[in-house]
């Protein structure tokens, strides 16, 4: 049994139906204000167009180059594209230093054409002309399919010298300094433009694209008439565009402070962008295990947790290291675990603190604070799916999905369901969909989109 004063603990991080009613209207509030130009300015969901226009249609063919910087790791992929909605990949991973995320941005450019070059060199394809996609996970206004200007960084990245910047033309700049390869840049795109470009590439009913990753953002398709920021010759002769929210940032303007609770304040002051991207930080991986160790410290101090033991200061100790000592990985495999073995709890319990045997009470607990806190974050990016999902034209619209904490951990996807069950419209017909690889798939498809429209 639970006791009462840890669901009293929680009790912030549960939403009740008015406050779900309550963000939602801010948020869809807040997607008209992104897309119209006189209120866009001020708007903290900025609603981008993509200039993506075309979705696939399956029968794409070709080699494409793809990369994808954005997320915990950097990678460079082949995709060859194969008709009849198949295609295969060959990635590689790199790592991306940490003095390289938030040192001069040339030399980030530099670092990336550099494992470029190799990718190509490993592959035999250093004498052959390739398309490349690039898949840049951060809020850009793009002017075209092929020039994306970063607005600012998030998740860790602060890169001197690229915030205003065409990451288009950087990373041209960076294969031409090294003058090895014959790459072109064809198009810049967002992850959850890769997602839903990758899933309507095995669906075509699928209209948004939602990342809940070390990030948490979505993109969805917008009819042209709506979407003020899209240049006026896009709008003659298609009908609609693929708009990247940027949902991030939403709660920038005060939106949230209602639900926000002294975690949350707390996670946004010791960050590296400090009342930026603050729906973000209720929902993304890089924050939620921090949220996390920041609850167990409090119930540390309120005796609430480790009751039986005389270490509790030094537990606390620990969870004070550092922000990243509870990783978001540890509350998947928590919820994971089975009554009343715990046997990854324990192991994680044991791992950190050194206690051999946690008691069932204890697991039970921190399952509990795992557990609220998780729920919380697929309510609110449910919250924010069913805007978008409301706003397509479509009836039956299938929402495409990636990203780390959706995809590992074991309760996400039903969490989200309850809350898109209740916000839905009742005349839509929805689904979820797994993402197959959109940062890779999805780029070549944009690439290979961007030349059969040429
Ligand atoms: C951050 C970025 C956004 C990206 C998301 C998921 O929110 O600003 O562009 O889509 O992370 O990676």
């Amino acid at each position: 049994m639970l006791d009462a004063e840890v669901r009293e603990l929680m009790q912030p991080f549960v939403l009740s139906d008015y406050q779900v009613q309550e963000v939602y209207s801010r948020f869809c509030l807040e997607v008209a204000r992104g897309l119209k130009r006189s209120t866009h300015p001020q708007a903290n969901v900025k609603c981008f167009p993509t200039y993506v226009q075309d979705l696939p249609t399956g029968d794409e063919m070709g080699k494409y180059l793809a990369l994808d910087l954005g997320g915990t790791n950097f990678r460079v992929l082949l995709v060859s594209l194969k008709g009849h909605h198949d295609a295969t990949v060959d990635s590689q991973i790199y790592a991306v230093p940490k003095d390289l995320m938030v040192g001069p941005g040339v030399d980030l450019f530099d670092h990336i054409a550099g494992c470029l070059a190799k990718f190509v060199e490993k592959h035999d394809m250093k004498t052959a002309y390739l398309p490349l996609g690039f898949t840049f996970s951060f809020p850009c206004v793009q002017l075209g399919l092929k020039e994306g200007i970063l607005v600012r960084w998030t998740k860790g990245f602060d890169c001197a010298g690229v915030e205003g910047e065409d990451v288009g033309r950087m990373l041209h700049e960076a294969i031409q300094r090294r003058g090895d390869a014959d790459i072109a840049v064809v198009a810049i795109l967002n992850d959850t433009t890769g997602t839903l470009m990758s899933c309507a590439h095995r669906n075509a009913d699928c209209r948004v694209g939602v990342i809940v990753g070390t990030g948490c953002n979505a993109c969805y398709v917008e009819d042209v008439e709506n979407v003020d920021l899209l240049r006026a010759d896009f709008k003659k002769t298609k009908r609609s565009v693929i708009v990247n929210a940027e949902w991030g940032a939403f709660g920038e303007g005060g939106q949230l402070d209602f639900v926000r609770t002294e975690y949350d304040r707390e996670v946004d002051e010791k960050s590296l962008n400090r009342s930026e991207q603050l729906f973000e930080k209720m929902t993304a991986g890089m924050y939620l295990g921090n949220l996390v160790r920041l609850v167990l410290l409090r119930a540390l101090e309120r005796k609430l947790i480790f009751k039986q033991s005389s270490r509790r200061p030094e537990f606390a100790s620990v969870l004070q290291r550092n922000e990243e000592v509870f990783e978001t990985r540890y509350i998947s495999e928590i919820e994971d675990d089975s009554f009343p073995e715990f046997a990854s709890t324990r192991k994680i319990v044991r791992n950190l603190f050194g206690l051999e045997k946690a008691s069932v009470e204890d697991c039970q607990t921190l399952r509990y604070i795992c557990e609220c806190v998780a729920k919380r974050a697929a309510t609110l990016v449910a919250i924010g799916v069913s805007g978008l999902v409301n706003r397509t034209s479509n009836r039956r619209v299938i929402v495409g999905m990636d990203g780390s904490v959706y995809r590992y951990h074991p309760k996400f996807d039903a969490y989200m369901r309850q809350t898109l069950q209740k916000l839905v419209k009742a005349d839509k017909e929805w689904d979820i969909m797994l993402s197959e690889d959109g940062s890779g798939r999805g780029a070549a498809l944009v690439a290979a989109v961007a030349s059969k429209t040429k």
